[in-house]
């Protein structure tokens, strides 16, 4: 699933799983409560763990069930099936709605602003087409929540190819960009048939914490000031199926109440304690970036004072986007803590 997302770890899952195997034998149980675009979650259960996975965010939840939860292509009965569902997302009736208002080239803001250019005028219709069929058929009863989480899916991809951006929806583009003139493509996706018992929960790991009763904890946890909330505020309102008032120049819905702890310099090192003083598991894993808002001689500190801590390094090519370019590889760490 290519996916720009930051912090995503979908080139490293081998190493990160790797290190984990040796630890944690297979049948085992793991929880991956920041699981983002939860290519963690699915390289767990492709290893033979039974995860359960959590996010802040909607969208990562809607991903997580999709990976974790759709063992094979759902029947769709109301649409005639997987690949007519797919059709039908190809071509829906087009809808100059909210997407088309807020988000297109062509729309009018609800706050008199020129129109933010996040999607060409035809690809925002195509979604609003989609987002309201996707309502209907939900509020008619006739989806499953697995198969309402694959469509949302589905759509969630789809847009961020033809997103007018440099890899955040912090702002758009000033002209529409060679991926943004392309048409919406809806293409299938490869359902695993895993065979541990997964779960997927929404919230906020802090809270989360004391009720895992897993063997392991797997924490990825963001380690810049870039806040997942704003910065991925459309994918949010795909996933969230709602029509929130989009403010200022970039139209970001409210997302302050989602802002992370772990985003702050002030907060990050209390929001680590908070969460492993809830944890009760035996073994917890840790992906933080040297480029982290925690400097590695803190969290040693922070994190030996709940267990035996093991530090494993691997070189990783840095996030790139063109708002922000930086040359060479980052260290990309993962700390083991055995739990006293
Ligand atoms: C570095 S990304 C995870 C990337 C993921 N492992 C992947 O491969 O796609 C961090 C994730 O943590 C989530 N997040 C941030 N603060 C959180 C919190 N306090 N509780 C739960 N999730 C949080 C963000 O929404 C984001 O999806």
């Amino acid at each position: 699933m290519s996916y720009r997302y930051l912090g995503n770890k979908t080139r490293l899952t081998d190493w990160i799983v790797g290190e984990i195997v040796r630890v944690l034998p297979a049948g085992s149980t793991i929880a991956d409560p920041m699981c983002g675009t939860a290519a963690v979650s699915i390289a767990l259960a492709r290893a033979g763990y039974s995860v359960t996975a959590a996010d802040e965010l909607t969208f990562p939840v809607v991903h997580a069930r999709t990976r974790l939860l759709a063992k094979q292509a759902p029947a769709f009965k109301a649409l005639g099936g997987y690949d007519k569902a797919l059709d039908w997302m190809r071509s829906p009736v087009p809808v100059e709605g909210y997407f088309f208002q807020e988000f297109g080239e062509a729309g009018k803001p609800a706050n008199g602003r020129a129109p933010r250019l996040y999607f060409s005028a035809k690809n925002a219709a195509h979604i609003d087409g989609v987002r309201d069929g996707i309502r209907k058929l939900a509020a008619a009863g006739v989806l499953t929540e697995v198969e309402h989480s694959v469509l949302l899916h589905h759509l969630i991809l789809s847009t961020n190819r033809v997103a007018n951006i440099s890899g955040t929806y912090g702002y758009f583009l000033r002209t529409l960009s060679r991926p943004a003139l392309q048409t919406l493509t809806f293409e299938p996706i490869e359902f695993e048939r895993t065979t541990g018992d997964h779960a997927v929960i929404q919230g906020r790991v802090e809270q989360l914490a004391s009720t895992f009763t897993t063997d392991a904890v797997y924490l990825d946890p963001p380690y810049t000031k870039r806040q997942y909330a704003g910065n991925y505020h459309v994918l949010e309102t795909l996933a969230r199926e709602d029509e929130p008032v989009a403010a200022g120049d970039g139209g970001l819905r409210p997302w302050t109440d989602q802002a992370s702890d772990f985003c702050y310099r002030r907060s990050a090192g209390q929001a680590f304690r908070e969460t492993l003083k809830r944890l009760e598991v035996p073994h917890v894993f840790i992906s933080y970036s040297e480029d982290g808002q925690v400097e590695e001689d803190e969290l040693l500190s922070i994190l030996s004072d709940f267990g035996k801590v093991t530090l494993h390094e691997q070189p990783h090519a840095r996030y790139r986007s063109n708002d922000r370019v930086k040359d060479g590889s980052v260290l990309e760490r993962l700390y083991h803590v055995e739990a006293f």
